[in-house]
């Protein structure tokens, strides 16, 4: 949601902007812009739309060249996406230029003491007030970092802010509370940026910013303090991927490129967590084994496909310590009161790390007393940062909206952590967990299968383009993919998709099935524990007998629903609970494919925004 960069340095700021707001327009947004400092001013210009429309505009009437420079897509919060909108905003002198991710909460206020004051506001967005404020700050003390700090004091509610201002031509400010922002530090130049893939084409030396924290940017590197201009403790680190790994490396899409790197990702994610003997070793998770095993509750919170995880989590934890488990969405939760204490392990699920509900939820969480573990994809971002322990799920850069191999990859922390639970509590699954293990060690192979039957999938999902409406069943761990299932198809296809659990059909649901209705059905397992097999079997016929278009998604050799599938996707035996590792590839395929059929633009969904950094 939004991308911010910053540059000060000896390239031109506008081309090292532009192309650092192209590597971040995965995030969504709905218009750009830029302002380079040249020739002793400011020069800016900012277009609704795509960033084609900037580009173009910038073509038309080239801005001069200068070396420091910020931009920003935006995604509309206060105000529709137009060009007024659009971000850097300037004070009425042209003299400040600001950027902003998130939302200023008390801006009316703040706008109407400076409509006293005889400031003339020109656009509807809450951010306008800044470089208003930061003016007044400027004249002053003239400068620009404490100019900030002393603005954002005054700010409530959840910011990345960066400005530049035309008497300090070499400096950029930044200043973030809640929302993302990361510092690059190159060779004699230095970047600021909503997250690393901006920069990662120019250094891969980064500084995480704390909360309420403001930097000062320079050609020679970044001082950093909080709003209160205390110096700050920084940390740096080394951005472990490199560009390409943000490439879509031969593919027409992202989301392409990352259903197919699922099986290194799931490798990954195990590697070096599983020890030679077949035990478990997850020394990042710092959490004492004492306070592991005196948990009497677990809670997960996370959003959209994360929160799919979490409630596959919560059979898997259940199922292996018996501890009780729930699952929330993060949005909700903090608003209901839960009953949280020391005994309560909080997993926060997030791809991102910045998701703002999911962030709350875990402050929340901690507020309480409670233990938070965070299960997370990017390195430095605020959720592990704010969490007791992490356990970094390596998916690498997700860049396409719709989330795929981080999901994957979320599932398999996630079964981590219920068999690590299960081991350091000793339960009487001991010998399950151990085959489980092995059976985790070798399920990426599994998912590389499913991935090479997949041209049938795509060929139906052409052939659906014009449908209106697909359903999703699935029972027991095959009813959250069922979820996911849909939510992939709504995001992508902006088809009507829902997903339910198949028992609950008869209950209400069943009303909807008419004739050559699209139903996909996620089959559990017919070992083990057959008796869902066998319910499935049977809801699928319910389903065909009032004229459903049946696509059945079972394993490997299960015969009994070869008479009633339309379709017929095949997955490999996985133990039970692990199935959904499997299950979900042909889901993703399935909207990727149905919704490029459709002529939608798969990578970035209109409306939807990668990371979502506002409640
Ligand atoms: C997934 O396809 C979605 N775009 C969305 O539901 C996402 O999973 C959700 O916003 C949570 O994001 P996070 O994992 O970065 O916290
Ligand atoms: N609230 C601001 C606006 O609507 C910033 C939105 C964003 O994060 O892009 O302009």
């Amino acid at each position: 949601m939004c991308g911010i960069v910053g540059y000060v340095g000896p390239q031109s700021a506008l081309d090292v902007v532009v192309a650092g707001l192209k590597r971040l327009e995965y995030r969504g947004y709905d218009s750009a812009g830029v302002t380079v400092l040249a020739d002793g001013g400011l020069a800016a210009a900012k277009r609704a739309g795509k960033l084609v429309n900037l580009e173009k505009a910038l073509a038309e009437q080239p801005l001069p060249t200068g070396s420091t420079g910020i931009g920003h897509t935006r995604w509309a919060t206060h105000g529709g996406p137009t060009d007024a909108n659009a971000h850097p905003h300037l004070d009425n002198a042209g003299r400040v230029a600001v950027v902003h991710n998130g939302i200023i909460e008390n801006f009316a206020a703040l706008r109407a003491e400076l409509a006293e004051r005889g400031h003339e506001l020109a656009s509807e967005t809450d951010t306008e007030v800044v470089a208003h404020l930061l003016a007044e700050e400027f004249s002053s003390c003239a400068d620009l970092a404490e100019a900030m700090r002393l603005v954002c004091r005054r700010l409530e509610g959840a910011f990345t802010l960066v400005a530049v201002h035309a008497d300090e031509p070499d400096v950029v400010v930044g200043a973030r509370r809640n929302s993302p922002l990361v510092v690059g530090i190159g060779e004699g130049e230095a970047f600021l940026a909503s997250d690393v893939a901006a920069f990662i084409a120019h250094t891969r030396s980064a500084i995480e910013l704390g909360q309420d924290q403001v930097v000062e940017l320079r050609r020679d590197g970044a001082t950093v303090t909080g709003f209160d201009g205390r110096p700050a403790d920084v940390r740096s680190y080394h951005v472990d991927w490199d560009a390409s790994a943000a490439e879509k490396g031969g593919y027409d899409y992202f989301m392409l490129k990352e259903i197919a790197e699922q099986p290194k990702a799931v490798a990954d994610t195990l590697l070096g967590r599983i020890d030679a003997a077949g035990s478990l070793r997850l020394d990042e998770l710092r959490i004492p084994p004492r306070v592991l095993r005196e948990l009497d509750k677990v809670v997960i919170v996370a959003c959209g496909t994360a929160f799919h995880a979490g409630l596959i989590a919560k059979y898997a934890i259940e199922h292996w310590t018996r501890i009780p488990c729930e699952v929330e969405l993060a949005s909700e939760f903090r608003y209901r009161d839960p009953i949280l204490d020391p005994q309560t392990l909080v997993i926060a699920v997030s791809q991102s790390g910045e998701t703002m509900d999911t962030l709350m939820a875990l402050r929340h969480a901690r507020e309480q007393g409670s233990h938070v573990l965070a299960i997370c994809n990017t390195n430095g971002s605020t959720i592990p940062r704010e969490s007791d322990a992490v356990l970094y799920t390596h998916a690498g850069p997700e860049v396409a909206v719709a989330s795929t191999k981080a999901f994957l990859t979320q599932l398999v922390a996630c079964y981590l952590v219920a068999l690590y639970l299960g081991q350091v509590r000793g339960t009487k699954w001991g010998d399950e967990i151990q085959d489980v293990i092995k059976d985790l060690s070798s399920i990426s192979g599994a998912v590389e299968r499913v991935l090479k039957t997949m041209e049938p999938v795509r060929e139906l999902a052409r052939s659906l383009a014009d449908k209106n409406t697909v359903l999703f069943l699935g029972r027991h761990v095959g009813y959250p993919v069922a979820l996911e299932g849909a939510l992939k198809l709504k995001e992508l296809a902006y088809m009507h998709a829902e997903g339910f659990a198949a028992g609950e059909l008869k209950h209400g649901p069943i009303a909807l099935i008419e004739e050559d209705l699209p139903v996909v059905v996620v089959v559990p397992s017919p070992r083990g524990r057959s008796v869902l097999h066998d319910k499935i079997v049977s809801n699928i016929q319910e389903i065909r007998a009032r004229g459903a278009r049946t696509i059945v998604i079972a394993e490997e050799g299960d015969e009994a629903v070869v008479p009633y599938a339309d379709h017929l996707v095949r997955i490999p035996v996985t133990p039970t609970l692990l199935q959904p590792l499997v299950a979900a590839v042909p889901m993703q395929v399935f909207a990727c494919e149905l919704a490029t059929a459709r002529g939608n633009d798969v990578d970035q969904p209109r409306n939807l925004a990668k990371s979502v950094t506002v409640e």
